[in-house]
């Protein structure tokens, strides 16, 4: 499974960069509006700064809403960086935008993924990648995992390519059950990455091998 980082701060992307096992970066409006970065030249730079630092896929969201205006933004962002990958939601005109990236060789991101009927329509049209928001489907009690499960299960009958990016994690045992049920890449935060790798009994193992080591080591 592919680990992309979903976050617009760049010393995080930085620190999981190193960690040595990220793969990529997804943005979206929001994040950038944290950041404090505002302004059509200022966040084009940034995200160019962001795919200086990884070298992989990085997701850059449109802001229109209409086909025409999809195209002019997505083109644009292309054109940037060769790991620009073009965010589009999940809308009708949406569709018709990313069946055009897709003639001309550009990789999409489909989000605000919600139900398997939206990700099949993404499929169809030659998305990427899907973005399905676990987080905020548990959010709003409905099974964000069953939702992920059934468009593998729907993509497989039909041997799509497009990915499945479980997106919105929120915590480390999002990250396993989509490793379980076969995501093929997950966007999270750092704190959920990093809390993969602890487990108490580890901690207290890792003290007493040093503890021991210290004792005859005088
Ligand atoms: C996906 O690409 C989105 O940026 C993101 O995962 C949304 O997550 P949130 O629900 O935590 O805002």
């Amino acid at each position: 499974m592919k680990f992309f980082i979903d976050t617009a701060n760049l010393a995080e992307i930085k620190e999981a960069y190193d960690l040595g096992i990220l793969d990529g970066v997804t943005t979206n409006p929001s994040l950038m509006a944290k950041e404090g970065i505002t302004g059509a030249e200022n966040i084009l730079n940034h995200y160019v700064a962001i795919c200086n630092i990884v070298d992989g896929p990085v997701s850059a969201e449109v802001i229109s809403t209409d086909f025409e205006g999809m195209v002019r933004e997505g083109e644009q962002l292309a054109a940037l960086h060769k790991n620009i990958v073009v965010k589009i939601p999940m809308i009708t005109e949406g569709i018709k935008a990313i069946k055009y990236f897709a003639s001309k060789g550009i990789r999409t991101n489909c989000t605000l993924i919600f139900s398997a009927g939206q990700a099949l329509l993404a499929a169809k049209a030659g998305a990427t990648y899907i973005s399905p928001f676990l987080g905020r489907l548990d959010d709003v009690s409905t099974d964000g995992i069953q939702l992920i499960q059934q468009i593998r299960v729907i993509y497989d009958n039909y041997a799509f390519n497009t990915e499945i990016l479980a997106a919105s994690v929120r915590h480390p045992m999002h990250i396993i059950h989509c490793a379980e049920i076969g995501a093929d890449v997950m966007t999270g935060p750092l704190s959920a990455i990093k809390a993969l790798a602890k487990h108490p009994l580890t901690d207290l193992g890792l003290q007493q091998f040093l503890a021991d080591y210290a004792k005859g080591n005088k």
